[in-house]
């Protein structure tokens, strides 16, 4: 018999995640530095947002830093942190005026002050929108967002406001940073990777993948689409059988 909430109607993707790779090998065959495709990777988001309300995307999720970025050289690491700042500052208008409710993820502990400030900013500025739900993932690994919020369950247990045997796995997701998304429905990475690298591992479980060779600097909104497009002639079947 098939179970009838684990299959969806053939649709575009509402959730769509995105890990932006390739900026630096983009910047080095042109013969600049690396964080001049951390530039153009930039501006490629605008781009990619304004086209989801047209696609039915209401959810976009970016790999922006991950946990294990901080291993780059300083100077690439510091060229970043100085990229966001200004893009918040520069966006934070635009944004709040085109209907973008905007999310961070990821762990803040290791940013500056200066950072989070904006980034708390940006959240409070455009917590009333609703066209587009753009998460950004800055300091962001899934292990470390589960062993987070791993920690924040088992002190809920401790000090009994949860059973361990109300335990499941509807649990969890309520502690993950994520807690008010729906699980992406489509995950593209670019530049020709074929791994996760850490991104969204408890929401990606059914998640459909897209491996892409564009350079995340080159990547279009029509590209954008034609994946979207393609995601919709998918049959996601959740484990179910469909009859
Ligand atoms: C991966 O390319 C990209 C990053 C680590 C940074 C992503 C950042 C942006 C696209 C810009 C800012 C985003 C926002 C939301 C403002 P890579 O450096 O790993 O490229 P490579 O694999 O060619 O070295």
């Amino acid at each position: 018999m098939l179970n009838a909430p684990h299959t969806v109607p053939v649709a575009g993707p509402r959730h769509v995640a995105i890990i932006m790779d390739g900026n630096g090998r983009w910047a080095q065959a042109r013969g600049r530095p690396r964080l001049f495709g951390h530039h153009a990777g930039a501006r490629r988001v605008r781009e990619v947002v304004e086209a989801c309300p047209g696609l039915g995307v209401k959810y976009l999720t970016v790999f922006a830093f991950s946990t294990e970025n901080w291993k780059r050289t300083q100077a690439e690491v510091a060229g970043l942190m100085s990229l966001f700042r200004r893009y918040i500052i520069k966006e934070t208008r635009t944004l709040k005026e085109n209907g973008i409710r905007v999310r961070f993820i990821g762990d803040r502990v290791r940013l500056d002050a200066k950072l989070i400030a904006l980034m708390d900013a940006l959240e409070e500025e455009t917590k009333n929108n609703d066209l587009v739900h753009l998460t950004v993932a800055l300091n962001y690994g899934g292990r470390d967002e589960v062993a987070r919020a791993t920690k924040r369950l088992a002190r809920d247990v401790a000090e009994g406001r949860l059973r361990p045997e109300d335990v499941g796995e509807e649990t969890l997701p309520k502690y993950l940073d994520t807690r008010v998304l729906p699980d992406p429905d489509l995950v593209i990475r670019t530049s020709g990777e074929a791994r996760i690298s850490n991104f969204l591992l408890w929401q990606s479980a059914y998640s459909e993948y897209e491996f892409i060779d564009t350079l995340w600097p080159d990547f279009t909104a029509g590209e954008f689409e034609r994946l979207c497009r393609n995601f919709g002639t998918r049959e996601r079947r959740f484990g179910a059988v469909l009859a």
